[in-house]
């Protein structure tokens, strides 16, 4: 077999990946897409959108920066409407939103934001009762993103990621009935992660 044939034969199987052994290995350690949602925003939550939204990952559209917000470290309950605001080394700010299942992302395309970023989360406060209420509350990280725009790269529950620091959430361990996220709506497309990932 001649070496074009090979990478063929690769990227067939696959089905997309740059043929990067090491990119398509940690891709495909992923695994498969869930049946009953589609390939889009709503899938993959807590996973690292940005390994595989990117030139090595190849599947489109090509993302700068991607994660989910969580309820609370130990809890698979996604966050919808937190904002995720980056401040970039020239002084630029993105705000992005998370959606139903927490997801936020920015697509790479105009202005795209210099590393290193610091970043908060403002996320949505809900009384006892469960109402939403007016004020966020603030979320910050204290170093830097240096260069890896994949959330979940560090921020993942994954035994395999000794490095974890586990999910990007908004209740710390006092909060947790105080501020009650509620659960995710049927409505939405996407399913929340059911193991450590
Ligand atoms: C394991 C690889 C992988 C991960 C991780 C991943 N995606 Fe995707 N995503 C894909 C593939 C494959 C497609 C289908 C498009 C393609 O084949 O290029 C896709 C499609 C999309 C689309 C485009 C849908 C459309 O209609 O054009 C969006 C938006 C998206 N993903 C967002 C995300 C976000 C946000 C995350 C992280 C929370 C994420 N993805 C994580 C592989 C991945
Ligand atoms: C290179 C690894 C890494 C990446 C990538 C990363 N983080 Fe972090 N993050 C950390 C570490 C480590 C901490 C805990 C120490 C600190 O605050 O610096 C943290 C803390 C945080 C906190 C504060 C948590 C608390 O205790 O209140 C937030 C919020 C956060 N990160 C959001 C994000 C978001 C959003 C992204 C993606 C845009 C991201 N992080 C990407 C490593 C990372």
């Amino acid at each position: 077999m001649t070496p074009h044939r090979f990478a063929l034969a690769a990227s067939a199987a696959l089905a997309f990946g740059c043929g990067n052994p090491i990119a398509d290995n940690q891709i495909e350690a992923w695994g498969d897409e869930l049946p009953e949602v589609p390939p889009g925003e709503h899938h993959r939550p807590g996973q690292p959108c940005v390994l595989c939204h990117s030139v090595a990952g190849g599947a489109s559209p090509e993302l700068v920066l991607g994660g989910t917000v969580f309820a609370d470290q130990r809890s698979f309950l996604p966050v919808e409407g937190a904002e995720v605001v980056v401040y970039d080394a020239v002084g630029d700010v993105y705000t992005m939103t998370s959606n139903c299942i927490g997801n936020f992302y920015l697509p790479n395309e105009g202005l795209a934001p210099q590393f290193p970023l610091a970043v908060e989360v403002r996320c949505p406060k809900y009384d006892a009762a469960g109402n939403l209420m007016e004020t966020k509350k603030i979320r910050s990280m204290n170093s830097w993103i240096s260069r890896d725009g994949s959330c979940a790269t560090c921020h993942s529950l994954r035994g395999t990621q000794n490095d974890s620091t586990g999910w990007i959430f908004c209740n710390d361990e006092t909060e947790i009935t105080s501020n009650p996220y509620p659960e995710v709506a049927e409505s939405c497309p996407g399913v929340p992660p059911a193991e450590a990932e």
